[in-house]
Protein backbone atom coordinates (compact mmCIF):
# COMPACT_ATOMS: atom_id res chain seq x y z
CA UNK A 1 0.00 0.00 0.00
CA UNK A 2 2.89 2.09 0.53
CA UNK A 3 3.34 2.85 -3.47
CA UNK A 4 -0.06 5.13 -3.22
CA UNK A 5 0.17 6.91 0.50
CA UNK A 6 2.65 9.38 -1.22
CA UNK A 7 5.62 10.56 1.29
CA UNK A 8 2.97 12.78 3.59
CA UNK A 9 -0.22 11.63 2.88
CA UNK A 10 -3.39 10.27 0.75
CA UNK A 11 -4.85 11.95 -1.33
CA UNK A 12 -8.62 11.62 -3.10
CA UNK A 13 -10.87 14.03 -5.49
CA UNK A 14 -14.75 12.98 -5.09
CA UNK A 15 -17.25 14.64 -7.40
CA UNK A 16 -20.59 16.24 -7.18
CA UNK A 17 -23.64 15.36 -8.50
CA UNK A 18 -26.93 15.89 -10.24
CA UNK A 19 -30.46 13.88 -10.02
CA UNK A 20 -31.67 13.77 -13.11
CA UNK A 21 -34.84 12.21 -12.26
CA UNK A 22 -35.89 12.72 -8.21
CA UNK A 23 -39.26 11.45 -7.98
CA UNK A 24 -40.45 11.96 -4.07
CA UNK A 25 -42.88 9.81 -2.00
CA UNK A 26 -44.66 10.35 1.20
CA UNK A 27 -42.24 10.79 4.78
CA UNK A 28 -41.32 7.28 6.18
CA UNK A 29 -42.10 6.78 9.85
CA UNK A 30 -37.90 7.36 10.26
CA UNK A 31 -38.02 10.61 8.83
CA UNK A 32 -36.69 9.98 5.12
CA UNK A 33 -38.58 9.83 1.82
CA UNK A 34 -38.84 7.21 -0.51
CA UNK A 35 -36.89 8.27 -3.53
CA UNK A 36 -36.89 7.22 -7.54
CA UNK A 37 -33.80 8.80 -8.30
CA UNK A 38 -31.77 8.59 -11.61
CA UNK A 39 -27.92 10.57 -10.06
CA UNK A 40 -25.25 11.82 -12.80
CA UNK A 41 -21.87 12.65 -10.94
CA UNK A 42 -20.24 15.36 -13.00
CA UNK A 43 -17.22 17.35 -13.16
CA UNK A 44 -16.96 19.87 -10.25
CA UNK A 45 -14.77 18.46 -7.62
CA UNK A 46 -13.30 18.58 -4.08
CA UNK A 47 -10.24 17.02 -2.94
CA UNK A 48 -9.25 15.67 0.22
CA UNK A 49 -5.92 14.68 1.73
CA UNK A 50 -5.34 12.82 4.94
CA UNK A 51 -2.12 12.64 7.19
CA UNK A 52 -1.32 10.62 10.38
CA UNK A 53 -2.74 12.43 13.54
CA UNK A 54 -2.61 10.48 17.23
CA UNK A 55 -5.13 8.46 17.91
CA UNK A 56 -8.78 9.39 18.15
CA UNK A 57 -8.11 12.48 16.99
CA UNK A 58 -9.50 14.09 13.85
CA UNK A 59 -8.03 17.88 13.12
CA UNK A 60 -9.81 19.48 9.59
CA UNK A 61 -8.86 22.16 7.93
CA UNK A 62 -11.41 23.37 4.85
CA UNK A 63 -9.90 25.42 1.82
CA UNK A 64 -11.45 26.78 -1.29
CA UNK A 65 -15.11 28.21 -1.82
CA UNK A 66 -17.69 28.82 0.96
CA UNK A 67 -14.78 27.09 3.13
CA UNK A 68 -15.97 29.26 6.02
CA UNK A 69 -19.68 27.49 5.80
CA UNK A 70 -18.18 24.20 6.53
CA UNK A 71 -17.95 22.66 10.07
CA UNK A 72 -14.71 21.67 11.56
CA UNK A 73 -15.83 19.51 14.16
CA UNK A 74 -17.15 16.50 14.71
CA UNK A 75 -20.34 17.79 12.88
CA UNK A 76 -18.45 17.18 9.83
CA UNK A 77 -19.55 13.79 7.94
CA UNK A 78 -15.38 13.26 7.13
CA UNK A 79 -14.80 13.20 10.97
CA UNK A 80 -17.84 10.71 11.32
CA UNK A 81 -16.86 8.62 8.35
CA UNK A 82 -13.27 8.30 10.44
CA UNK A 83 -14.59 7.31 13.24
CA UNK A 84 -16.89 4.77 12.17
CA UNK A 85 -14.17 3.01 9.60
CA UNK A 86 -11.86 2.98 12.94
CA UNK A 87 -14.56 1.14 15.02
CA UNK A 88 -15.81 -1.08 12.43
CA UNK A 89 -12.30 -2.22 11.57
CA UNK A 90 -10.83 -2.88 14.60
CA UNK A 91 -8.30 0.24 14.89
CA UNK A 92 -10.41 2.58 17.35
CA UNK A 93 -7.84 4.71 18.48
CA UNK A 94 -6.92 5.45 15.05
CA UNK A 95 -6.53 9.21 13.95
CA UNK A 96 -6.03 11.39 11.02
CA UNK A 97 -5.36 14.63 10.41
CA UNK A 98 -7.94 15.89 7.13
CA UNK A 99 -7.60 18.45 5.20
CA UNK A 100 -10.94 19.27 2.52
CA UNK A 101 -10.79 21.67 -0.86
CA UNK A 102 -13.75 22.52 -1.57
CA UNK A 103 -15.72 23.35 -4.96
CA UNK A 104 -18.92 21.63 -4.81
CA UNK A 105 -21.05 24.32 -3.43
CA UNK A 106 -22.35 24.00 0.67
CA UNK A 107 -25.45 23.09 1.40
CA UNK A 108 -26.53 23.17 -2.49
CA UNK A 109 -28.25 20.29 -3.67
CA UNK A 110 -25.06 18.49 -5.12
CA UNK A 111 -24.02 16.30 -2.65
CA UNK A 112 -20.82 18.09 -1.50
CA UNK A 113 -20.90 16.89 2.10
CA UNK A 114 -21.60 13.52 0.88
CA UNK A 115 -18.47 13.74 -1.64
CA UNK A 116 -16.26 14.52 0.90
CA UNK A 117 -17.55 11.87 3.37
CA UNK A 118 -16.75 9.41 -0.05
CA UNK A 119 -13.84 10.70 -0.67
CA UNK A 120 -12.55 10.43 3.63
CA UNK A 121 -13.48 6.20 3.68
CA UNK A 122 -11.55 6.05 0.93
CA UNK A 123 -8.43 7.82 1.48
CA UNK A 124 -8.95 6.51 5.20
CA UNK A 125 -9.00 3.18 4.21
CA UNK A 126 -5.69 3.47 2.29
CA UNK A 127 -3.71 5.42 5.06
CA UNK A 128 -4.56 2.61 7.27
CA UNK A 129 -4.10 -0.19 4.86
CA UNK A 130 -7.59 -1.43 5.96
CA UNK A 131 -8.66 -4.94 4.68
CA UNK A 132 -11.78 -3.17 3.53
CA UNK A 133 -13.72 -3.76 0.17
CA UNK A 134 -15.64 -1.58 -2.25
CA UNK A 135 -19.13 -2.89 -0.89
CA UNK A 136 -17.79 -3.18 2.64
CA UNK A 137 -17.28 0.86 2.06
CA UNK A 138 -20.89 1.32 0.32
CA UNK A 139 -22.48 -0.53 3.59
CA UNK A 140 -20.42 2.37 5.80
CA UNK A 141 -21.39 5.04 3.58
CA UNK A 142 -25.59 4.08 3.86
CA UNK A 143 -25.16 4.62 7.33
CA UNK A 144 -23.55 8.05 6.79
CA UNK A 145 -26.01 9.52 4.98
CA UNK A 146 -28.18 8.50 2.00
CA UNK A 147 -25.94 10.20 -1.03
CA UNK A 148 -22.49 9.12 0.36
CA UNK A 149 -22.90 5.42 -1.55
CA UNK A 150 -23.29 7.49 -5.44
CA UNK A 151 -20.62 9.74 -4.33
CA UNK A 152 -18.37 6.38 -3.68
CA UNK A 153 -19.74 4.99 -6.96
CA UNK A 154 -20.21 7.81 -9.01
CA UNK A 155 -21.02 7.60 -13.27
CA UNK A 156 -24.82 7.40 -13.69
CA UNK A 157 -26.92 4.97 -11.47
CA UNK A 158 -30.89 4.21 -10.51
CA UNK A 159 -31.55 4.94 -6.74
CA UNK A 160 -34.76 3.58 -4.53
CA UNK A 161 -34.65 3.43 -0.80
CA UNK A 162 -33.63 6.81 0.68
CA UNK A 163 -31.20 7.19 -2.58
CA UNK A 164 -28.98 4.67 -1.27
CA UNK A 165 -29.89 1.57 -3.27
CA UNK A 166 -28.23 1.84 -6.44
CA UNK A 167 -28.01 0.28 -9.33
CA UNK A 168 -25.68 1.62 -12.34
CA UNK A 169 -27.32 2.70 -15.56
CA UNK A 170 -25.37 3.10 -18.95
CA UNK A 171 -24.76 6.10 -20.35
CA UNK A 172 -23.42 6.75 -23.39
CA UNK A 173 -21.35 9.55 -24.19
CA UNK A 174 -20.73 13.14 -22.30
CA UNK A 175 -23.31 15.82 -21.22
CA UNK A 176 -22.62 19.57 -21.35
CA UNK A 177 -24.00 21.51 -17.93
CA UNK A 178 -23.88 24.86 -16.91
CA UNK A 179 -24.44 25.43 -13.41
CA UNK A 180 -25.24 27.96 -11.40
CA UNK A 181 -24.47 28.18 -7.91
CA UNK A 182 -26.39 30.61 -5.66
CA UNK A 183 -25.12 32.96 -2.45
CA UNK A 184 -27.44 31.27 -0.56
CA UNK A 185 -27.92 28.00 1.28
CA UNK A 186 -31.17 25.57 1.22
CA UNK A 187 -31.16 23.05 3.90
CA UNK A 188 -32.14 19.99 2.51
CA UNK A 189 -34.67 18.65 5.46
CA UNK A 190 -36.61 21.90 4.90
CA UNK A 191 -37.07 21.77 0.89
CA UNK A 192 -38.35 18.03 2.14
CA UNK A 193 -40.46 19.62 4.75
CA UNK A 194 -41.83 21.63 2.37
CA UNK A 195 -42.47 18.96 -0.24
CA UNK A 196 -44.42 17.55 2.52
CA UNK A 197 -46.65 20.56 2.91
CA UNK A 198 -47.21 21.35 -0.96
CA UNK A 199 -47.87 17.87 -1.55
CA UNK A 200 -50.07 16.35 1.97
CA UNK A 201 -50.97 12.88 -0.42
CA UNK A 202 -47.82 12.20 -2.70
CA UNK A 203 -48.04 9.03 -5.06
CA UNK A 204 -46.24 5.86 -3.09
CA UNK A 205 -45.79 4.20 -6.49
CA UNK A 206 -42.25 5.87 -7.90
CA UNK A 207 -40.56 5.34 -10.76
CA UNK A 208 -38.61 7.38 -12.84
CA UNK A 209 -39.88 8.85 -16.15
CA UNK A 210 -40.65 6.47 -19.06
CA UNK A 211 -37.82 6.83 -21.24
CA UNK A 212 -34.94 8.20 -19.37
CA UNK A 213 -33.10 4.94 -19.09
CA UNK A 214 -33.43 4.19 -23.29
CA UNK A 215 -32.12 8.34 -23.80
CA UNK A 216 -29.43 7.42 -21.50
CA UNK A 217 -28.25 4.53 -23.35
CA UNK A 218 -28.71 6.67 -26.25
CA UNK A 219 -26.53 10.04 -25.63
CA UNK A 220 -29.08 12.27 -27.11
CA UNK A 221 -29.07 15.66 -25.29
CA UNK A 222 -32.12 17.31 -26.85
CA UNK A 223 -34.74 13.63 -25.42
CA UNK A 224 -32.63 13.67 -22.45
CA UNK A 225 -34.06 17.60 -21.65
CA UNK A 226 -37.86 16.36 -22.09
CA UNK A 227 -37.89 13.64 -19.70
CA UNK A 228 -36.03 15.38 -16.66
CA UNK A 229 -37.73 15.80 -13.32
CA UNK A 230 -37.21 16.78 -9.76
CA UNK A 231 -40.15 16.79 -7.53
CA UNK A 232 -38.49 19.08 -5.11
CA UNK A 233 -38.15 21.53 -7.50
CA UNK A 234 -41.73 23.64 -6.47
CA UNK A 235 -40.63 23.19 -2.79
CA UNK A 236 -37.05 24.83 -3.61
CA UNK A 237 -39.12 27.42 -5.88
CA UNK A 238 -41.23 28.22 -3.22
CA UNK A 239 -38.82 28.49 -0.39
CA UNK A 240 -36.39 30.63 -2.40
CA UNK A 241 -38.33 31.85 -5.44
CA UNK A 242 -36.13 34.02 -7.07
CA UNK A 243 -34.18 30.91 -8.20
CA UNK A 244 -37.44 30.95 -10.94
CA UNK A 245 -35.77 34.24 -12.66
CA UNK A 246 -32.33 32.33 -12.51
CA UNK A 247 -33.74 29.23 -14.57
CA UNK A 248 -35.89 31.95 -16.80
CA UNK A 249 -32.69 33.14 -17.85
CA UNK A 250 -30.98 30.28 -18.62
CA UNK A 251 -33.41 29.13 -21.27
CA UNK A 252 -33.24 32.36 -22.22
CA UNK A 253 -29.57 32.19 -22.98
CA UNK A 254 -30.26 28.97 -25.04
CA UNK A 255 -30.00 26.11 -22.42
CA UNK A 256 -31.98 23.02 -23.72
CA UNK A 257 -33.69 22.57 -20.29
CA UNK A 258 -33.32 23.96 -16.23
CA UNK A 259 -33.83 22.20 -13.27
CA UNK A 260 -33.02 23.07 -9.74
CA UNK A 261 -30.03 20.37 -8.35
CA UNK A 262 -31.68 17.80 -5.99
CA UNK A 263 -33.02 20.01 -3.07
CA UNK A 264 -31.41 23.28 -4.58
CA UNK A 265 -30.59 25.98 -4.24
CA UNK A 266 -28.14 25.08 -7.49
CA UNK A 267 -30.04 25.30 -10.82
CA UNK A 268 -28.14 22.70 -14.05
CA UNK A 269 -28.75 23.69 -17.14
CA UNK A 270 -28.55 21.11 -20.10
CA UNK A 271 -26.64 22.14 -23.09
CA UNK A 272 -26.83 20.58 -26.85
CA UNK A 273 -23.10 21.01 -27.17
CA UNK A 274 -19.57 21.90 -25.72
CA UNK A 275 -19.75 24.65 -27.47
CA UNK A 276 -23.58 25.62 -26.11
CA UNK A 277 -22.38 25.22 -22.99
CA UNK A 278 -19.40 27.75 -23.16
CA UNK A 279 -21.66 30.31 -25.11
CA UNK A 280 -24.74 29.74 -22.42
CA UNK A 281 -22.00 30.25 -19.04
CA UNK A 282 -20.92 33.28 -20.81
CA UNK A 283 -24.56 34.79 -20.84
CA UNK A 284 -25.36 33.42 -17.79
CA UNK A 285 -22.51 35.52 -16.04
CA UNK A 286 -23.83 38.44 -17.53
CA UNK A 287 -26.73 38.34 -16.31
CA UNK A 288 -25.44 38.70 -12.73
CA UNK A 289 -28.32 36.50 -11.15
CA UNK A 290 -26.54 33.45 -9.73
CA UNK A 291 -23.08 33.63 -7.10
CA UNK A 292 -20.68 31.61 -9.52
CA UNK A 293 -21.36 30.18 -12.97
CA UNK A 294 -19.67 26.42 -13.46
CA UNK A 295 -19.58 24.46 -16.96
CA UNK A 296 -19.41 21.10 -16.23
CA UNK A 297 -20.24 17.47 -17.65
CA UNK A 298 -20.74 14.13 -16.93
CA UNK A 299 -20.46 11.57 -15.96
CA UNK A 300 -17.52 11.50 -14.18
CA UNK A 301 -15.68 8.91 -11.66
CA UNK A 302 -17.13 8.55 -7.89
CA UNK A 303 -14.62 8.90 -5.15
CA UNK A 304 -10.67 8.40 -6.85
CA UNK A 305 -7.57 7.84 -5.30
CA UNK A 306 -4.79 10.97 -6.80
CA UNK A 307 -1.31 10.07 -7.64
O1 LIG B 1 -29.04 11.18 4.75
P1 LIG B 1 -28.76 12.67 4.77
O2 LIG B 1 -28.23 13.12 6.09
O3 LIG B 1 -27.93 13.11 3.62
O4 LIG B 1 -30.16 13.38 4.58
C1 LIG B 1 -30.36 14.70 5.00
C2 LIG B 1 -31.83 14.94 5.28
O5 LIG B 1 -32.55 14.97 4.04
C3 LIG B 1 -32.52 13.88 6.10
O6 LIG B 1 -32.37 14.10 7.46
C4 LIG B 1 -33.98 14.04 5.66
O7 LIG B 1 -34.58 15.14 6.31
C5 LIG B 1 -33.84 14.40 4.20
N1 LIG B 1 -33.98 13.23 3.31
C6 LIG B 1 -35.21 12.65 3.15
N2 LIG B 1 -35.36 11.56 2.33
C7 LIG B 1 -34.28 11.06 1.68
C8 LIG B 1 -33.01 11.64 1.81
C9 LIG B 1 -32.88 12.75 2.65
O8 LIG B 1 -36.22 13.10 3.72
N3 LIG B 1 -34.45 10.00 0.89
Amino acid sequence: MADVRGIDGVRVRASGKINLALRVGPRRSDGYHPLATVFQSVSVYDDLEVRPAPPGEFPVTVTGAQADLVPTDGRNLVVKAGRLLAEAYGSPDAGAAIAIRKSIPVTGGMAGGSADCAAALVALSVLWDLDVTQSELLDLGKQLGADVPFSLMGQTAYGIGRGDDLVPVLSRGSYHWVLAFADFELSTPAVFARFDELNPDPSPALGVPTGMLETLASGDATALAGVLVNDLQPAALSLRPELSKTMAEGMDAGALASMVSGSGPTIAFLASSEEAAIDLSFRLSAADVCRTVRRVSGPVQGAKLVA
